[in-house]
């Protein structure tokens, strides 16, 4: 179903660390819309080597880069200027780790060294990112910048740990830095609000499966897929989007204001008697 919405778009998808990435779906995504791609992620997740096949895929350049660095930032943007010939039109932040994630620290006893790394690499390397953009002049006017994340930054999950904070740090950074680009350069700058997805970065929360069905059966369309997240994204690159900025866009099939759905009421009514229900 291409119809070459992204011809003649040019722009770097961070984040496409396996196949089920959304970002690998998204760089598939906008090839066959007719975009060219530079594609990059951290030096060690490069190291698995897995990139270089989509890479060959969607005739990319891989250009490392830790989004915590600006160095590393200044030279992806300077070198995917030169292989793409010319400014960029989008930018794909598919970015997100938590060291106590990752290790099991819970959010109650966090150690914030981790912390700090975590609001690092999840939020201000989106800052870093725009920062970096705009003092270079990288990208053309109309551009679109689109950042994932996840609804734990307005709700409660306790198991999203301190991954909560970060993306609704990047959320606010996305709000008052796409004011900033937009009165500059006409940029823009969204949030996605994607479905839990299984995907490396997804399935490291803890109790993810049981969360992943629950959003499941609580979606009035179900989950969305990291494919219909591609597709939202890809939009989000073209000219049919381009009076949006500055938002949080839920991508999540109705999960977001749906209350509770009549399914997980009469689950709940099948695993518990009313006595248990009233107390
Ligand atoms: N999977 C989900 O359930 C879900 C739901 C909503 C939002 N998201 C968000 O989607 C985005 C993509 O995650 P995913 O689910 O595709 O998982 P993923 O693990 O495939 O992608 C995360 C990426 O972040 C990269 N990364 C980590 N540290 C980095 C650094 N310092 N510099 C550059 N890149 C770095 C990793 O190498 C990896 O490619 C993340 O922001 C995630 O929080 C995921």
């Amino acid at each position: 179903m291409a119809h070459q919405i992204l011809q003649g778009k040019k722009g770097i998808i961070f984040g496409a660390l396996d196949e089920r990435s959304i970002a690998w779906k998204t760089a598939q995504r906008v090839v066959a819309e007719g975009g060219q791609i530079v594609l990059s992620n951290a030096p060690i997740a490069l190291r698995m080597g897995k990139i270089n096949e989509l890479a060959k895929e969607c005739n990319a350049q891989v250009i490392p880069a830790d989004a915590t660095s600006l160095t590393d930032l200044e030279s992806l943007f300077e070198k995917s200027m030169e292989v793409l010939g010319g400014k960029l039109d989008f930018v794909l932040h598919s970015i997100g780790m938590s060291p106590n994630v990752r290790k099991g620290i819970d959010y109650t006893s966090t150690n914030y060294d981790n912390f700090l790394k975590t609001l690092d690499i999840s939020a201000l390397s989106l800052h870093k990112v725009l920062q970096t953009a705009m003092k270079m002049d990288a990208l053309n006017e109309w551009s679109s910048v689109v950042a994932l994340t996840y609804i734990a930054a307005q709700r409660t999950f306790p198991g999203y740990n301190d991954m909560a904070e970060a993306k609704a740090l990047m959320e606010s950074i996305a709000r008052s830095f796409g004011y900033h680009y937009g009165f500059a350069k006409k940029v823009r700058v969204n949030t996605v609000s994607q479905s839990p997805t299984i995907t490396t970065a997804g399935s490291g929360v803890s109790g993810f499966d049981a969360f992943f069905h629950f959003a499941e059966k609580m979606s009035p369309l179900g989950n969305a897929s990291a494919e219909d997240c591609a597709n939202f994204c890809t939009m989000m690159f073209s000219d049919y989007t381009r009076m949006v900025t500055m938002q949080n866009l839920f991508h999540d099939g109705g999960f977001s204001y749906t209350g509770v759905s009549q399914g997980l009421i009469e689950d709940f009514q099948k695993a518990f008697t009313p006595t248990e229900v009233g107390n």
